[in-house]
């Protein structure tokens, strides 16, 4: 990485913002591809979003990603946005243009389809049902994401019903709710499992799912990428199921706003996933 007078720069806003694996994934990026710039945190508390997103056109700054607690307000602050982000309401990518005029998008969606794509080369969208367990922002994005690549039916199971209710009655009806107690029935003829909900974290719950009605051909994936090897997707491994863990969905969402920013599309490798993997 080299920082000269011309550099460019980025960063990330959120509160808090330490834990944000962004810098080291962005940076590892810039290293690679010599390319001069940088990229930092910026811990934002909500209540100074606002100011800190009009004042990085005035400092020169070539955009940034939003995190939690932002997404949703920093949405409301844009002078456009992209289709995902605001069928979304939510952003997570702010690109400054001439003016600092921003743009918004959001890339979770197209992560999470990225990495499918690069570990189950053979998933197909339309190959059948798929079923998303959670309804929370995550969710939102996948389920999202999965209907513009033509997934014919969506079943999302919640643990709090209201929600995953709220997230079918926004998208349609391909997505229909299932209770939470039925989510096991779920998987019946299922092309697709996903886990959108932080069960199966270090120091949190597994997710308590019984795989016996998935059929063999389907893909399963977690959104949770601490660890690596949830419960979930090594219960779905011993099955003979493709597992596609949630890292690859972490890097790829990263590629559009480091296109944006610093003219390249990056690349996803094992070398990158083992550095973040690794930590700061
Ligand atoms: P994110 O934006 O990362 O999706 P979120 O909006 O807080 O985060 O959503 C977290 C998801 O995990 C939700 O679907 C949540 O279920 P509720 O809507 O019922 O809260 C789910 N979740 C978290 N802890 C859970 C638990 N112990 N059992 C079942 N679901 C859980």
């Amino acid at each position: 990485m080299t920082v000269s007078g011309a550099a460019r720069v980025a960063g990330v806003m959120g509160w808090p913002v330490a834990h944000s694996r962004s810098p080291l994934l962005q940076n590892y990026w810039l290293a690679e591809y010599g390319i001069d710039g940088v990229y930092v945190p910026f811990p934002v508390p909500p209540d100074g979003l606002a100011r800190a997103l009009g004042a990085l056109g005035a400092l020169g700054i070539a955009g940034v990603n939003v995190t939690v607690p932002h997404k949703e307000a920093a949405f409301a602050l844009m002078d456009e946005c992209d289709n995902a982000a605001a069928r979304m309401g939510a952003v997570n990518t702010v690109v400054v243009g001439g003016g600092g005029r921003l743009r918004g998008l959001n890339t979770d969606g197209y992560g999470f389809i990225q990495n499918l794509r690069a570990v189950a080369p053979g998933w197909r969208a339309d190959a059948g049902p798929a079923v998303v367990i959670g309804a929370g922002g995550a969710a939102r994005a996948i389920v999202c994401a999965l209907l513009d690549e033509g997934a014919p039916e969506i079943r999302v199971a919640n643990r709090t019903a209201a929600r995953a209710e709220a997230l079918a009655e926004a998208f349609g009806a391909a997505v229909t709710p299932v209770a939470w107690e039925a989510r096991s029935h779920a998987l019946d003829g299922a092309a697709l499992l996903v886990n959108a909900t932080s069960l199966g974290m270090t120091r949190h719950e597994p997710l308590d799912l019984a795989l016996d009605a998935l059929p063999a051909r389907a893909v399963v994936t977690d959104i949770v990428y601490v660890p690596l090897d949830t419960p979930l997707l090594a219960a779905a491994r011993a099955r003979g199921h493709v597992a596609v863990d949630g890292l690859g969905m972490l890097l790829h969402q990263a590629r559009p706003g480091f296109r944006a920013w610093f003219g390249r599309d990056p690349e996803v490798t094992p070398a990158l996933r083992d550095r973040v993997l690794a930590g700061p």
